[in-house]
């Protein structure tokens, strides 16, 4: 186990100094007996973090990263139990090759940190993405942290990586065309399931609840079929800043709403 780990992941829990800062909760106001299954995280305004305070973008990301070291432990805490963090999109290769290079070196640095702890806490790491078009180094490091990990029964945490849901919708559609044209598959009996068991997220319960930090108002090519009855919870704290309470706020919130799923 390394001895860097970034404040390890079980700490006491946390003493309730009083009533709650506006947008944040205590742990201790949450119903454990309806904490969402699986919360899923469009992790944004690392760039804005930074250059609120003087610094250069990639400070913005390094400290999300530590966001995500801090948010999987509380996570873990309450019983989620599958965390999907939005780490890198299909349409973030456009910008600047150096903060690309940089993004695609943080789960490498994440895991050769974390990894022995999520090991030691059961918890299973996942990728939802194209792994192909990754750099070699970042899919060495993904693939050994999905392999180490795959029969881990707790918490899984799932990195969107190199995800983009219209990519995501497309391939399932030509996996099943592919079938369809062998002779393997008769259209007709295509369902729900049958598309769902194509997509990166199969075998994963839709998100119960969806955050998005940093005051954006918008899906961006995130899970657009998994989200379809999900409940959205928006916060105007940058990603890097997003705390324990943000996390206790959010799921405070979704118990407090009653979802239909379009019934009444
Ligand atoms: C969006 O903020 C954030 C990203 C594109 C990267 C998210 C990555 C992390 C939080 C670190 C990931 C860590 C691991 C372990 C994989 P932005 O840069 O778009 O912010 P801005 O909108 O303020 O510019």
């Amino acid at each position: 186990m390394s001895g860097r780990s970034i404040g390890g992941w079980f700490r006491g829990r946390r003493a309730n100094a009083g009533a709650s800062e506006p947008g944040t909760a205590d742990e201790s106001e949450l119903a454990p007996d309806n904490i969402p299954r699986h919360v899923a995280v469009i992790m944004d305004g690392n760039g804005r973090w930074a250059k609120s305070r003087g610094l250069p973008r990639i400070a913005g990301h390094h400290n999300g990263m530590k966001a995500v070291k801090r948010i999987a432990k509380a996570a873990d805490r309450i019983g989620i139990q599958v965390l999907t963090l939005y780490a890198f999109s299909t349409e973030n290769w456009k910008r600047p090759k150096a903060e690309v290079e940089f993004l695609m070196k943080l789960p490498e640095e994440f895991l050769s940190i974390e990894l022995g702890e999520l090991i030691e806490n059961n918890v299973q790491v996942r990728m939802m993405g194209n792994m192909e078009g990754l750099p070699g180094h970042t899919l060495a490091a993904v693939r050994e942290a999905v392999r180490r990990t795959a029969d881990n029964t707790g918490m899984i945490l799932n990195f969107a990586l190199n995800y983009g849901s219209r990519m995501e919708m497309m391939e399932a559609v030509r996996l099943l065309a592919r079938d369809a044209a062998r002779g393997e598959l008769d259209p007709e009996s295509i369902t729900e399931e049958t598309f769902e068991s194509r997509l990166l997220s199969a075998g994963l319960p839709d998100p119960d609840l969806l955050i998005r930090t940093s005051g954006e108002l918008r899906l961006s090519n995130f899970m657009l079929w998994q989200l379809a009855y999900s409940e959205f919870w928006f916060t105007d704290v940058y990603w890097p800043e997003f705390t324990e309470q943000h996390l206790f706020a959010a799921v405070r919130e979704y118990q407090r709403r009653a979802r239909r799923y379009g019934g009444l």
